[in-house]
């Protein structure tokens, strides 16, 4: 992200621009105390909730959780890039931005990769329409799969032939290298052989776009039966991540920022075909569990998602399996039903539009989808503890405070535990959920790790100190495990982890939220070694506690095999860990 600008015109221009200075150009700051405070330029509100701290050159919402440095301020609020703000700040500074090169050869290696998936397209598409094919193809995507010719058009669908390197042999009179093709994904090397071959065969092509509209990569849809596999797709190139993308979103996004929802398919053709039955609002997951990173792309156009996978047992795990991504990213979730032995693209067809709304209609709360099947009267305890931990584990990914207390008490209703137990079991809530000063006693695990994080963060001289004692596998909470290693990393690379100096090395809008929330805290100034080492003496405990009783259930089940060798070991090891816990 820093590469294009020198590190020292970076730091040059921080120093020169004081964050204060700058967003007062864009909202009204007061002075509140040591910091300045506004209304947040990033959601609507009534009362400030936006904070900015001079001394540590950050800005953090309380509201909705935005922050970082100057630099990401205008990111965010002027849609630069990162060296954009660096030349807007640099040119009100008046520095000099030097210009590199250097990234002439990076980009022109990306134009050439997106020029091979164009040729590609174009190439797959000529050949759905050459003579020799197209009877044949244009039959199968009408009669079999009930396609318009507009469908057909607008998805881009194409078709590769029966030659081996039919589209190799085309890309090279397009001034194309065999090498290109191969990073592109689209042409396979044998090293045994030392020749080149097209990865895709007698198969329907259907290129996979960007949000740009640029070609990325392909599905090929088996023509065949009896193939080996339904789909060949793209290998992750430098144009494409899998687990970043989501098929057909360069299509829907307008219509689900419209709908405010977007309807979660699996298929291609599901999302073909209910696109073509009127239903716009959809993208499709291609077969895969969410991911961390496709969950946060679709919270950029809508926070309501309907999960629409196919009846079957393998679609409705599917819908459990992406539940954790879509609630980290603050969208909630229903499950549409489709009919037995049906899925999203043969109700399209079969039924059309309104069926689909009905299913719709009919979609069940995401915890009334999962608990559907299970009486808590004649469930085993070994079933209600399981369902009892995963919801409790659900509820903690909940942002909204009033969206996590529905869905409390809904799922106390259904376990029949009690509202309040339930609400224990959350391994704790997150600092940023949390407002400044207000204190939980007794301390929660996760709340010892977030304000030990703050302290570093506050008072970074002290890292050596935590990073003696804790490796990032000792914090239990997912977040701060990664926000601790994060901050090594820089630490290590950089020598240094001086506040807003980290916001230069997140990409990941998230883990800058987080940053800046544990960061904005105001920490009190005294007693901060003592402080510090008492934190890590609890989460070293609370380590030792955890492994004791690991080592127990171990112990059980080694005396309940009669392995007896192995239960005195682990009786020894229990009691040094225990002797420890003393000492
Ligand atoms: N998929 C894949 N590789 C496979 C099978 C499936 O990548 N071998 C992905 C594809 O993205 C596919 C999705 O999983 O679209 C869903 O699979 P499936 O329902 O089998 O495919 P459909 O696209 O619905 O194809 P069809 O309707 O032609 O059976
Ligand atoms: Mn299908």
């Amino acid at each position: 992200m820093t590469g294009l600008i020198p590190q020292d015109i970076i730091e040059q221009v921080r120093q020169a621009s004081d964050i204060v200075d700058i967003i007062n150009q864009y909202v009204r700051l007061k002075k509140r105390g040591r910091n300045y405070q506004a209304l947040c330029p990033f959601h609507v509100e009534k009362t400030p909730s936006f904070s900015v701290s001079q001394d540590k050159q950050i800005f953090h919402c309380f509201g909705c959780s935005k922050g970082g440095n100057v630099f990401t301020f205008l990111m965010e609020h002027e849609s630069m890039t990162f060296v954009e703000a660096i030349k807007h700040l640099a040119e009100k500074a008046g520095i000099r931005v030097p210009e590199r090169k250097i990234d002439d050869k990076s980009k022109e290696e990306f134009e050439r990769l997106h020029y091979a998936q164009q040729v590609a397209v174009d190439y797959y598409k000529t050949t759905l329409y050459s003579d020799k094919y197209r009877d044949k193809i244009l039959n199968y995507l009408h009669t079999k799969r009930n396609l318009t010719d507009e469908s057909i058009e607008l998805f881009q669908l194409g078709l590769s032939g029966e030659e081996w390197d039919g589209l190799l042999k085309h890309a090279l009179k397009k001034e194309l290298y065999p090498k290109d093709m191969v990073a592109a994904g689209l042409v396979i090397h044998s090293d045994k052989k030392d020749n080149y071959f097209d990865r895709f065969r007698q198969r329907l092509m259907i290129p996979i776009f960007n949000l740009s509209e640029k070609p990325i990569a392909f599905g090929g849809r088996a023509l065949k039966k009896g193939e080996l596999a339904k789909y060949i797709n793209s290998p992750e190139t430098k144009l494409y991540s899998k687990s970043f993308v989501l098929y057909g979103l360069n299509f829907t996004k307008q219509f689900i920022r419209e709908k405010k929802e977007v309807i979660i398919v699996e298929g291609y053709f599901d999302l073909i075909s209910l696109y073509q039955a009127g239903i716009k609002n959809v993208v499709a997951s291609s077969g895969t569990a969410f991911t961390t990173q496709q969950a946060r792309l679709l919270a950029r156009f809508t926070d309501m998602a309907y999960l629409f996978f196919d009846a079957d047992s393998a679609g409705q795990n599917a819908a459990v399996r992406s539940v954790d991504a879509l609630y980290d990213a603050g969208i909630e979730v229903k499950v549409m039903r489709p009919p037995d032995g049906e899925d999203p693209d043969s109700v399209a067809v079969k039924y059309g539009a309104d069926k689909i709304e009905e299913i719709k209609a009919e979609a069940l709360r995401y915890l009334e989808f999962r608990t559907l099947n299970i009486d808590m009267e004649k469930s085993g305890i070994i079933v209600r503890e399981k369902l009892i931990k995963e919801l409790a584990e659900l509820a903690e990914r909940i942002g909204d405070p009033t969206r996590r207390q529905l869905f409390i008490s809904e799922a106390s209703a259904i376990t029949q535990i009690d509202q309040s137990v339930l609400a224990n079991l959350t391994t704790g809530g997150y600092t940023t959920r949390r407002s400044p000063g207000e204190i939980k006693h007794p301390k929660k695990i996760t709340d010892i790790e977030s304000d030990l994080i703050s302290m570093i963060l506050n008072y970074p001289e002290y890292i050596e100190t935590v990073q003696e004692r804790l490796s990032p596998e000792d914090f239990q909470s997912k977040d701060l495990n990664q926000i601790y290693s994060f901050i090594l990393d820089v630490y290590k690379t950089h020598g240094a982890i001086k506040e807003s100096v980290l916001f230069d090395f997140i990409e990941d809008e998230n883990l800058a939220s987080q940053i800046s929330s544990l960061m904005i805290l105001d920490l009190p100034s005294t007693n901060i070694d003592t402080q510090i080492k008492d934190y890590i003496n609890q989460l070293l405990t609370f380590k030792r506690e955890r492994v004791i009783d690991k080592l127990r259930s171990e112990l059980k089940l080694a005396e309940e095999q009669k392995d007896f060798e192995a239960a005195r070991d682990l009786t020894t090891e229990i009691e040094e860990l225990i002797a420890k816990r003393k000492g």
